[in-house]
């Protein structure tokens, strides 16, 4: 039994709210000139999303389970509403840039779907507070081999005012997030559309 677990093949999972394609693009716009600073690494339109449960590594044939559960707790799509860039951490060197997803609906959403993947044994969750956000950028680091983030002198900006509207989440999805040089790829292996709520 201990043999066969050793062998299972894991993947680093994760469940994710994904966001409207002109809100993402609207980003990318926004960050050519706002997350232009060289020491930043701006994240690719198809990566923005709402993180709600980062699993770390599970089994890969958890999928099939982890695909149940995000259908069962899909309802209609939370409104969401960005405000500006806040580094993390907040004090000293920061690592990456987000944007605050403000949003009750999300809230519940993820406190739902976290209650399920508890039940199933499949999510430890974090002991701070669910913090609904988009990240924007991360910050290289100062030098090879060294674990320090390099200092960001141009510090991202405001949002231009369309990118503060209200909108609703399209999709949840679980991906698998595999580690590349260049940038961590993201991997749909399960996706649920969310009819359109009250906005
Ligand atoms: P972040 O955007 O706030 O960094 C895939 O890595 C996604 O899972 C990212 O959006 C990341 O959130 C989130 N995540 C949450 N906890 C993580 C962890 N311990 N390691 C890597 N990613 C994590």
């Amino acid at each position: 039994m201990a043999k066969e677990r050793l062998k299972s093949p894991r993947a680093r999972l994760f469940v994710a709210l994904d966001l409207p394609e002109e809100v993402r693009e609207g980003i990318v716009l926004w960050g050519r000139k706002a997350l232009s600073d060289p020491a930043l690494r701006p994240v690719a339109s198809e990566s923005l999303h709402v993180t709600l449960a980062f699993l770390g590594w599970t089994a890969e044939k958890e999928a099939v389970r982890l695909g149940e559960i995000v259908r069962a707790v899909a309802g209609p799509a939370p409104s969401l509403r960005l405000s500006d860039p806040v580094q993390r951490p907040e004090r000293g060197r920061a690592r990456l840039f987000a944007l605050p997803a403000e949003s009750a609906a999300t809230v519940e959403l993820q406190a739902a779907l976290q209650e399920k993947l508890v039940a199933a044994r499949l999510y430890e969750p974090e002991k701070r507070p669910f913090w609904p956000h988009v990240t924007v950028a991360r910050v290289r680091r100062e030098e090879r081999g060294s674990q320090r983030p390099a200092a960001v002198e141009k510090l991202p900006g405001a949002l231009p005012k369309g990118l503060l509207r209200a909108f609703g989440g399209v999709r949840l999805t679980l991906y698998r997030s595999e580690l590349q040089p260049q940038g961590a790829q993201y991997t749909p292996l399960a996706q649920v559309e969310l009819p359109r709520g009250r906005q």
